[in-house]
C-alpha cells in the first residue's frame, strides 16, 4: 500500500513537472540562467526551425500599418532575422506577435538595419567623426542611434564599418574611420560602447556588428567587391586590430565581407572566421554574411554551386546567412546527407540564440510604441549632432587669416551647388534620414550672419556636366560681395557602396566655376562637402581658405557658418591622407620607407601628398613644452611615461589633439615608418596650460605581429613622436 502511496506521488510529480515544463518550458523562465534557457530550447527545435534561425530576409518598406497584413502574409513566424526598414515599431510589435504566437517554439525575429551614422537623427559619416578625435562624441552619437534604432523596432545594427582604407577610389572610404588601424580601433570600441551600452537587453542599446571582416578595402583598384591580395602581414598588422578591439569590447556580431582574401573568400575562411575569431579570441556571438555573399561564392570561383556554397561558408564560421536562401535551401540536405555535423548547426543556433537572450527578445518581444514627436530628433541628439559635426571639419588652408571672416565683410557670396543643398549632405547610407530635416549651409549663415552681413546666393553649376549657364550670375554676384563662399563637393551617391571612382577629382565643371571666380579677384573660401579626399592639385592654389566639412548630416550647418565666422574654433585633424593627385594611390602616412628614399618617387608629379594625415589648423595657436619622459632605457615589462605641457597661445580658446607616434626603425619584421600609438583631445582657453600624457606599454605600443597575428617585442632603439619633437629611448634585453 505504502509503495503504491509512494508511486502514485511521484507519477503525479512528474506528470505536473511535464505540464509544467510544456505550459512553461524552461527556455522562456527569464530567472534562468541563458546558456540552461538555449541548451532547453535547442534539444525541442527541428533541423529546419534550426536552419530558419540561421536564415536572414528582407522586407521592403511599410511605414503604413494598414499595410501591415499584406506583407505579414509573406513574413515566415520562424525565421531567425529580418533587415527591418519601417521606422514604425507597430509594424515590428505586428510581426514579433507573428513570431511569438504562431511559431511552434515563440522565438523572436531579430530585426537589423544599417545604421550606419545616425538612425534618423543623421550625424556625420564616420570618415568625417574620425576627423574629430572625439571618442566621447563617437560614443555619444552611437547611443543616440541605438535608441532610436530600438525605439523603431530595430535591434541590431551593421555597423561599426571599421575597414582601415587607404585607396579612397573605393566609394566605402566613406564608411569606416580612415587610413589608421589605432583610429579604427578606438572609434571601433567607442561605438560599440555606444551601440550596446552596459546592457544589451536595455530598450536603449543594440546589437552592434563589425564589418566587412576582413580586409575588404584592398579590393582591386578601388572597384568594390573585387579580389584582395592581403599579405598575412598585412591582414594582421593593419586589418586585424580594429576587429581585435571590438571582439574585446564585447561586440555581439560581426559581417563577412564579399572580398575574396588572396584566393579564400572572407565568407569562406576558415582562418579568419574560426581559427582566429572563435578559437583565438574566444568570439561567442555569431557571423552573419554580406548581402548574398555566400551566393557570391559561385561567381569567385570558391564554389561550383549554391550546395557547395552553403557548405563552404557554413563550415568556415559564417553562422548566418543574409537574403539569398542558400543555407535554408541546401543546409538541411547537407545534415542528412551527413556531410554537416548536428552539433556544428546546434553551436551556430546557440550563438544566434545567445545574442537574442541578451537582447532580452525572448522576456521583452515587443517595443514601447511612442509617438513619432518622442522617437527622433531629441534636444539630446541635436546637441550632440552639431557638436559632432563642428569637430569632424578641417580647415585644410587659411592664407593670411582669410578666416575667420573680419567685421568688415558686409557682403558674403555663397556659390555652388551644395549651398542649400540637403539631400547629400547626409551622405551614403543616411539610415533613416530625411533630407528636409537637415540644416543647410545657407540656413546656417542666415542665423550666424544676421544683422551682420548680406547673403548673396547662386547656384552656379550642377555637380557635374558642361551647363555654365549659371555662371554668369555667380560672377555678378561674386563682383558685388567681399568674399567668396564656394560649397562644392560631392554627391551621397558618388560614395559608399559600390561608388567606385577612377579619380579624386571633382568634375571639371566645379573646377571650371572656381576658376571663373578667381578671376574676380575675390578671395575664395572652398567649402568640401564630401565622401572621400578630393585631388585638390588644381583647386587649392586658387583658394585663399580651404575648409573640409565631409557629409555632416542634418546639422552641419550652423558649424559650418560658425567656423568660417569665427565664433567656433576648428579642432578637426585628417584620418585619411589626400593625394594630390589620384596617380598617388596608394598613398598613407604609416608606409614603410623605400629602399633608396632620396631618388624614389614619380618622375611625372610629386610624390607627396597635398594634405598628410593629421593636418587641420587652427586659429589660435598652440606651443607644446619639450617632451619628458619617465625613462630612457627600460625593459620589457617596464613602462615609461611621455608628458608634455601645451598651452593655448591665443587668439582663440580652441580644442588641441595631441597624436603620439611610435617609430621603430630597426625590427625582424621591418616597421612602417611612423605609426599613432594613443591621441587625446582636449579643451584649451585662451592662456591656459595643460599636460598631455601617453603611458607607453611596450607590449602594447612597441611590438608587432608576425604573420600569425603573434606578437613580437624586440629591444633596440625607438622613437617617440609628438607635433615637431622626435624623442629617443631604449628597449633594452637586460634590464
Ligand atoms: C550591403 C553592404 C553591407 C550592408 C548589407 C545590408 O551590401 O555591403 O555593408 O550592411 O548589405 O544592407
Amino acid at each position: 500500500m505504502k509503495k503504491l502511496l509512494i508511486s502514485s506521488i511521484l507519477f503525479f510529480v512528474c506528470l505536473h513537472t511535464i505540464i509544467a515544463q510544456i505550459q512553461n518550458p524552461l527556455y522562456k523562465n527569464s530567472s534562468a540562467p541563458t546558456e540552461a534557457r538555449i541548451d532547453d530550447l535547442l534539444q525541442q527545435m527541428t533541423l529546419e526551425e534550426k536552419v530558419l534561425q540561421m536564415t536572414q530576409q528582407t522586407y521592403g518598406f511599410n511605414t503604413n500599418v494598414n499595410n501591415i497584413e499584406d506583407e505579414m502574409k509573406e513574413v515566415r513566424p520562424e525565421i531567425g532575422s529580418l533587415i527591418f526598414r519601417s521606422i514604425n515599431p507597430v509594424y515590428r510589435n505586428e510581426i514579433m506577435r507573428k513570431a511569438m504566437k504562431e511559431s511552434r517554439l515563440g522565438i523572436p525575429i531579430l530585426m537589423g538595419f544599417d545604421v550606419i551614422h545616425g538612425y534618423r537623427t543623421v550625424y556625420p559619416i564616420p570618415l568625417a567623426q574620425a576627423c574629430s578625435w572625439n571618442r566621447d562624441l563617437v560614443m555619444q552619437a552611437c547611443a543616440v542611434a541605438a535608441k532610436e534604432s530600438r525605439l523603431s523596432g530595430v535591434d541590431w545594427t551593421f555597423s561599426p564599418m571599421i575597414d582601415v582604407a587607404r585607396d579612397p577610389r573605393w566609394g566605402r572610404v566613406a564608411e569606416g574611420y580612415g587610413e589608421d588601424p589605432y583610429a579604427n580601433s578606438e572609434f571601433c570600441v567607442a561605438s560599440v560602447m555606444g551601440y550596446q551600452g552596459t546592457n544589451l537587453a536595455d530598450q536603449t542599446s543594440i546589437a552592434a556588428c563589425l564589418k566587412h571582416y576582413i580586409g575588404y578595402s584592398l579590393s582591386e583598384g578601388g572597384r568594390d567587391y573585387n579580389y584582395s591580395d592581403v599579405s598575412a602581414q598585412t591582414l594582421w598588422e593593419t586589418f586585424m586590430p580594429p576587429y581585435e578591439a571590438g571582439v574585446k569590447a564585447g561586440v555581439a556580431t560581426l559581417m563577412s565581407g564579399f572580398n575574396d582574401i588572396s584566393g579564400i573568400p572572407a565568407s569562406a575562411n576558415p582562418y579568419t572566421l574560426t581559427e582566429i575569431l572563435k578559437e583565438r579570441w574566444q568570439h561567442d556571438g555569431f557571423v552573419v554574411s554580406d548581402w548574398g555573399s555566400v551566393d557570391n561564392l559561385i561567381a569567385q570561383g570558391n564554389a561550383k554551386d549554391s550546395k557547395e556554397a552553403a557548405y563552404k561558408s557554413f563550415i568556415a564560421g559564417v553562422e548566418m546567412d543574409m537574403v539569398d536562401n542558400v543555407y535554408l535551401e541546401n543546409l538541411p540536405q547537407l545534415v542528412e546527407e551527413g556531410k554537416i555535423p548536428m552539433r556544428k548547426i546546434d553551436d551556430a543556433v546557440r550563438r544566434i540564440l545567445r545574442v537574442k537572450f541578451r537582447l532580452g527578445l525572448f522576456d521583452h518581444p515587443y517595443v514601447v510604441e511612442l509617438p513619432y514627436k518622442e522617437r527622433y530628433y531629441q534636444p539630446g541628439s541635436m546637441v550632440v549632432a552639431e557638436k559632432l559635426a563642428e569637430e569632424s571639419m578641417v580647415l585644410l588652408k587659411n592664407l593670411n587669416h582669410t578666416l575667420p571672416l573680419s567685421n568688415s565683410v558686409k557682403q558674403i557670396a555663397l556659390i555652388g551647388p551644395l549651398v542649400k543643398d540637403q539631400v547629400n549632405m547626409m551622405g551614403s547610407w543616411e539610415g533613416q534620414g530625411v533630407a528636409d530635416s537637415v540644416e543647410t549651409i545657407f540656413e546656417g549663415f542666415e542665423k550666424e550672419f544676421k544683422g551682420r552681413a548680406e547673403l548673396n546666393y547662386a547656384y552656379g553649376c550642377n555637380f557635374e556636366g558642361d551647363d555654365e549657364s549659371g555662371f554668369d550670375e555667380a560672377l555678378t554676384i561674386a563682383q558685388k560681395s567681399d568674399v567668396i563662399i564656394a560649397c562644392i563637393g560631392e554627391k551621397k551617391s558618388w560614395s559608399g557602396e559600390n561608388a567606385s571612382k577612377s579619380t579624386l577629382a571633382l568634375p571639371a565643371i566645379q573646377e571650371r566655376l572656381i576658376a571663373a571666380l578667381k578671376k574676380t579677384g575675390k578671395p575664395i573660401v572652398l567649402v568640401l562637402s564630401n565622401g572621400r579626399p578630393i585631388e585638390l592639385g588644381r583647386l587649392e592654389p586658387m583658394a585663399d581658405a580651404i575648409l573640409e566639412i565631409w557629409q555632416p548630416g542634418i546639422a552641419g550647418g550652423s558649424p559650418t557658418a560658425g567656423i568660417i565666422a569665427g565664433r567656433l574654433n576648428p579642432s578637426g585633424k585628417l584620418a585619411i591622407t589626400f593625394p594630390l593627385f589620384t596617380g598617388q594611390i596608394p598613398t598613407y602616412y604609416n608606409m614603410r620607407q623605400s629602399a633608396r628614399p632620396k631618388i624614389s618617387g614619380y618622375i611625372d608629379i610629386p610624390s607627396d601628398p597635398k594634405y598628410k594625415f593629421g593636418d587641420g589648423l587652427s586659429y589660435t595657436t598652440f606651443s607644446y613644452s619639450d617632451v619628458r619622459l619617465s625613462a630612457t632605457k627600460i625593459g620589457k615589462d617596464e613602462k615609461i611615461i611621455a608628458e608634455v605641457e601645451i598651452t593655448n597661445n591665443g587668439p582663440m580658446d580652441g580644442k588641441e589633439t595631441a597624436m603620439w607616434y611610435i617609430s621603430d626603425p630597426v625590427a625582424s619584421i621591418s616597421r612602417p615608418m611612423i605609426e599613432l600609438k594613443y591621441f587625446e583631445k582636449k579643451a584649451l582657453k585662451v592662456g591656459e596650460t595643460s599636460t598631455f600624457k601617453f603611458e607607453i606599454d611596450p607590449m602594447r605600443d612597441l611590438s608587432f605581429p608576425d604573420t600569425n597575428g603573434i606578437k613580437h617585442l624586440e629591444s633596440g632603439d625607438f622613437y617617440l613622436t609628438i607635433k615637431n619633437q622626435k624623442v629617443k629611448f631604449e628597449i633594452s634585453s637586460d634590464l
